[in-house]
């Protein structure tokens, strides 16, 4: 009930901090939300004149944490005394009754009180206080004349999850230092508290290590291969210059752990094994299989055959190696746990390897899977012998045994695997690849940078439920946490990084820290939008897709329906079909539109009159299989003849995929017998994802859609059908003025990516957009 009152508490005023006079309570959002706000009358300003009393040198510490930020950014720097004092209006009191991270802060026009029973607490407080300031307390220059006041309240917070992390990957983006610690802050706000730095892969090797200088010397570099995606890149020649990438020097990685350790930020660093190691293998090439033959580089992309070409698991060098290299590792970094990797190890050289194979014999392993086993294991046992914990990635679970101890982190689809280790007993970290890999496309695709894969937008992460109705009690008990990891095969730049990161990490920790049933999508929002009024003032442009528009174009009965869909509720969607641009006095989109002939839709979303996502043109486009049926049991196949194109990204859901792609077919039923002169189909090819155009086109035409006469086929050579690039090809045929009211297409799809491919012996999909006839 109170939370009723105060969510149309918070609806009916401006935000936090705004409140017009000291009787009515200001409403508070804060992100992630805490257990319990009751709102007070009055605000408390911090000023020069303001004490803050602590009781220990650990509490001073974070206290002067918060006025070192307040300082920058007010130029007053609050007073910090040690012990009761009497004169002091900011106090922090121990209470052993609360459990590590929680907190009570209490807030009136007098005092502001501060219980927890741990630094954790204190500090999380200090981070709620700094949500109910002004925004401009994130600036980096004193601001003048503003009043630094704190709305009346009581609070009461701890979080669901001990684990509450972001993955960066540094490896195949190189994250300026600076950025890695902008980032750091801005998790603290949001009191995520783990950040798993993925430091080494394929595409580049991050962190020096004195006793193999050639690591970063080498495999911190990599070829410009730049000018086109990452899963177009051509492998690197011997002799081509290697002039992007970057690491961290050990100062630089001691600077960004402090910078961490003041937020209470753990960094767990990844050391991945036994494969992403082309970077290290690039450097030290005698760490692999003699069965691999010729020049490894530092792959700029995917890497083709070359991601096979992993550590040798039957040379004791290889375990020597790895371990000299983690005894530096665990030297700078005092995380409890360290992560060890172990995905996507492919076995081809392991299998041909004598003395990988030799390994498997010796130690009565039963398959290359249970030679990763003992790797991991082998790798896994020196770490637990310098008192550290072990992390690895889900495919662990694919030996027959498991590393002591190990935490396993579920990402592929849904986190499954990570099931297999929780049924043995072990603890488990949730990402699963389909909603918490910040990689994927975080709004409409039709407006968002190039990536691959899907859509996990704002509102999938928010909605995200790791706890599964269908779980064991006991899977819940071994569940540390979630995470949201930042893969970086397509960022060039670190604001591409921000953008991916940012608002969607704000979600992460809603899931991360609050009660699943305490959970508010519109509330959420308003707390969003206070934390991002902070990365503006940060300097942070962050992502605004979760205000664009999401159009769904279905046929149904020869006419088109169109669904405008916008994730935030508290907009409204302006549209006009005349080409002119919207405004917010544009006709308000309030149910499905019918269009029943040629036309240009265009849309956008408007809060109090002012335009806030991008403007949607969508052209709708007529030929005689416009919102006709097709009659295929594939529910995709009425993508064919919605009158919309597809884009560059075949994942946009104006393309038609099929599940089995060696042979393909569809009908259309164009309602009544037509003269038919042309027939085009919309196909994409993809080569970094392994799409392709079918090898045959056949069309055939029937009056009866049961005896079909052919009208013409298309062939294509394999050359024309595994061209590289992304690109779009209408694929068309003269029909010669034949009448029919049925048109079938069968397709032959392309088979398996051929050697040279950057996806050599994948089988590649075929994917069409539109069927248009005329
Ligand atoms: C992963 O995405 N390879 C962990
Ligand atoms: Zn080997």
């Amino acid at each position: 009930m109170k939370k009723n009152i105060l969510i149309i508490l918070m609806a009916l005023l401006p935000l936090a901090g705004m409140c017009a006079d000291d009787l009515t309570p200001t409403p508070i959002s804060i992100v992630p939300s805490p257990v319990r706000i009751v709102p007070g009358n009055g605000n408390f300003t911090i000023s020069a004149g303001t004490v803050f009393s602590v009781e220990n040198q650990e509490q001073a510490a974070i206290a002067r944490n918060f006025i070192g930020l307040f300082t920058k950014s007010s130029g007053i720097t609050p007073q910090l005394t040690m012990g009761k004092s009497e004169k002091s209006q900011l106090r922090f009191t121990t209470d052993s009754s609360f459990k590590s991270e929680a907190y009570l802060l209490e807030v009136t026009p007098e005092d502001i009180q501060v219980k927890a029973s741990d630094t954790k607490g204190f500090f999380y407080a200090l981070q709620t206080l700094r949500l109910l300031l002004p925004a401009a307390i994130e600036g980096n220059q004193p601001v003048k004349d503003m009043v630094w006041s704190i709305p009346a309240v009581t609070i009461q917070d701890e979080p669901r999850f001990p684990y509450r992390a972001l993955m960066l990957d540094a490896a195949r983006f190189f994250i300026p230092k600076e950025n890695v610690m902008r980032i750091m802050d801005c998790m603290t706000m949001l009191k995520i508290n783990t950040l798993h730095f993925h430091l080494t892969d394929d595409n580049g090797w991050r962190i020096e290590i004195k006793k193999y200088p050639r690591l970063t010397e080498v495999g911190a570099w990599r070829v410009n291969h730049m000018d086109v995606p990452f899963y177009f890149r051509r492998n690197p020649q011997p002799g081509e210059p290697t002039p992007i990438g970057g690491f961290y020097t050990q100062e630089d990685i001691k600077e960004m752990v402090a910078y961490a350790a003041e937020r209470q930020i753990e960094v767990i660093p990844e050391i991945d094994m036994p494969a992403h190691s082309n970077a290290a293998l690039a450097a030290y090439p005698e760490f692999t299989c003699p069965a691999v033959k010729g020049y490894i580089g530092v792959i700029p992309g995917l890497g083709g055959g070359n991601s096979g070409v992993i550590y040798c698991a039957g040379k004791d060098s290889v375990f020597t190696f790895l371990q000299d290299v983690l005894d530096e590792v665990m030297a700078l970094f005092p995380s409890r746990y360290i992560h060890l990797g172990g995905d996507e190890a492919q076995k081809v050289y392991w299998k041909k390897c004598p003395l990988c194979q030799e390994r498997m014999k010796k130690e009565h392993l039963a398959n290359e899977e249970d030679l990763q086993g003992y790797f991991m294991k082998r790798m896994s046992e020196y770490v637990r012998g310098k008192g550290r914990e072990v992390i690895g990635w889900d495919e662990l679970t694919n030996s027959s045994f498991l590393p002591e101890g190990v935490v396993i982190q579920g990402w592929r689809g849904l986190g499954a695997a990570a099931l297999k280790a929780a049924e043995k007993g072990h603890r488990f970290i949730m990402t699963p690849a389909r909603i918490m890999y910040l990689i994927r496309y975080q709004g409409p695709q039709w407006f968002e940078p190039q990536t691959y894969f899907g859509n996990n937008t704002l509102k999938d992460i928010y909605d995200y439920e790791p706890v599964q109705a269908d779980w064991k009690p006991e899977y819940e008990s071994l569940l540390m946490g979630v995470q949201a990891s930042m893969w970086t095969e397509f960022c060039n730049k670190p604001e591409d990084v921000d953008y991916l990161v940012f608002p969607r990490l704000a979600a992460l920790a809603e899931v991360a820290w609050t009660q699943p049933g305490a959970k508010d999508w519109a509330s959420f929002l308003r707390a969003l939008d206070v934390y991002d009024e902070r990365l503006t003032a940060k300097g942070i442009v962050y992502s605004r897709s979760m205000y664009n528009i999401q159009h769904t174009v279905t046929p149904e009965d020869g006419v088109l329906k169109v669904k405008l869909e916008c994730i935030r509720p508290d907009v409204e969607i302006h549209y006009t079909v005349d080409g002119r641009e919207p405004t917010a006095a544009s006709p308000l989109y309030e149910k499905e539109l019918t269009v029943e002939e040629e036309r240009t839709l265009k849309c956008a979303t408007f809060a109090q009159g002012r335009q806030m996502g991008k403007t949607l043109t969508l052209p709708i486009q007529w030929n005689l299989a416009t919102a006709k049926p097709a009659l295929g049991s594939n529910p995709s196949e009425k993508l064919l003849t919605n009158g919309i194109r597809g884009s560059l990204k075949y994942s946009d859901f104006e393309w038609c995929s099929w599940t089995k792609n060696d042979s393909v077919s569809f009908t259309v039923d164009l309602l009544k017998k037509e003269v038919l002169n042309t027939f085009t189909l919309g196909c994409i090819t993809s080569s970094g994802m392994a799409i392709h155009k079918p090898v045959t086109v056949n069309v055939e035409i029937s009056d009866d859609n049961c005896n079909f006469r052919k009208v013409g086929t298309l062939n294509f050579t394999s050359q024309e059908v595994f061209r590289e690039g992304n690109f779009i090809e209408d694929l068309a045929l003269e029909m010669g003025g034949v009448q029919a009211r049925y048109v079938r297409v069968a397709a032959k799809g392309p088979g398996v990516c051929p050697e040279g491919h950057v996806r050599p012996g994948q089988e590649a999909r075929i994917l069409f957009d539109e069927m248009m006839i005329e």
